[in-house]
């Protein structure tokens, strides 16, 4: 690499953890897992294995069923639930289409509530619902980006159908208390919808605990995997009675009893699938979350805080402006960083084999496991460079 080490006063040694299977390391410090996750060398050898056993045998169904059930069990693992609670969609939109499908909201309560903070495949499906009957809020979070759950609390009324919230916001990475809605959605009689596809991964989640209705994700990100698979978990004791009307064959009880004649959906979480799985995909997830839960989401989480926080305190020495939250608890991995021209800012950190993204007047910088403090220095070096593209204070 070409950039010299910024000379801000802060010394962090933060180590990564298993960088040597991720190639991009030796070109690049690659710090955008919150758009997708570096490749590691056992992903890359999934697809080659797919290829593989397609090229040698043809059609392979019943391991390609397996592979399916494999990733639902490591789902199951990572959330610290039960796999008949788990459905694995094509994306997240799929398993939340699936979802919003199962309400009546002309028979029933037709609130949504939901936020400024979502991403946008949450909003326009919950806005679809509108032409069956659904009335969606938007309760706006504060200036600063959080959003108390008392405001949650104070939307919920008797008319409120779910409450649908995002727990790490994709724009500026503000992290939302969602036991504290949870709690205050289900004393009112609501279920809870979580979008956490910029937290699975990254952010220690058992779902047990959590106490959400349901829960979205996908494996592209801090899970190591690649497009084409999202998921969804479902609570299954507080939402048997909720049954989507979108299907398909592979949400079936019985997805082999090919019966034309009537809809007969799987009595767990599979009732949200639909049809034939992206199969390679699944190869990719499947070794993507092998390789996440030898690292472990804690361990992976202290690496990428200890990581945010350098970061934080460089761009903070720099005179840029951070506007993700700070208080541990109010932010995820990805810290935003307020800047005048956030795609010439990326362009230009490119151009130093830094690889950010950007999102609304903001750049984002999202560490992982496999980053380390060199990563966060060449990330500030070539900050100070491009200094006029940061916002003042
Ligand atoms: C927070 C969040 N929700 C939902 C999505 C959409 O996921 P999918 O494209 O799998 O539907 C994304 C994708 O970036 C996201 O970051």
């Amino acid at each position: 690499m070409n950039i010299s080490h910024p000379a801000h006063t802060h010394v962090n040694h933060v180590e990564a953890i298993r960088r040597d299977h991720f190639k991009i390391f030796e070109s690049r410090a690659y710090l955008n897992s919150c758009s997708q996750g570096a490749l590691a060398n056992e992903v890359r050898a999934a697809y080659d294995l797919y290829l593989d056993q397609l090229e040698e045998f043809g059609s392979l169904w019943d391991t390609w069923v397996g592979v399916q059930e494999e990733v639902r069990g490591q789902l199951a693992t990572l959330f610290a639930t039960h796999s008949d609670q788990v459905a694995v969609t094509t994306s997240a939109s799929a398993a939340m289409n699936a979802i919003a499908s199962c309400f009546d909201f002309r028979n029933g309560p037709s609130k949504v509530v939901t936020t400024s903070l979502e991403f946008p495949t949450v909003g326009q499906i919950w806005h679809a619902q509108e032409r069956n009957g659904a009335e969606v809020v938007h309760v706006p979070a504060d200036s600063d980006h959080r959003l108390p759950a008392e405001r949650i609390a104070a939307a919920i009324d008797g008319n409120t159908a779910i409450v649908s919230i995002t727990h790490v916001c994709y724009r500026n990475g503000a992290m939302n208390d969602i036991k504290a809605i949870v709690k205050a959605a289900h004393e009112r009689g609501v279920p809870v919808l979580v979008d956490a596809y910029q937290s699975t991964g990254a952010v220690p989640i058992d779902f047990e605990d959590l106490g959400a209705d349901f829960l979205l994700g996908g494996v592209l990100k801090y899970m190591l995997g690649s497009p084409g698979i999202g998921f969804a978990l479902i609570n299954n004791k507080t939402s048997s009675e909720f049954v989507p009307t979108t299907t398909g064959w592979f949400a079936a009880r019985d997805i082999f009893s090919m019966d034309i004649s009537q809809y007969d959906p799987a009595k767990d979480a599979r009732r949200f699938e639909a049809g034939t799985p992206n199969v390679p995909s699944l190869y990719a997830a499947r070794a993507g979350l092998k390789f996440l839960l030898e690292v472990g989401v804690d361990n992976a989480w202290r690496v990428s805080n200890q990581l945010h926080n350098q970061l934080r305190a460089g761009v903070n020495e720099l005179g840029g402006v951070c506007v993700t939250p700070e208080n541990p608890g109010e932010h995820g991995p990805m810290l935003a960083i307020a800047s005048t021209d956030e795609h010439a800012l990326v362009h230009a950190m490119a151009q130093d084999n830094v690889v950010v993204s950007s999102r609304d007047g903001n750049i984002r910088i999202s560490p992982h496991f496999y980053n380390n403090s060199q990563d966060v220095e060449l990330a500030l070096a070539s900050m100070a460079k491009n200094r006029h593209l940061l916002t003042p204070p």
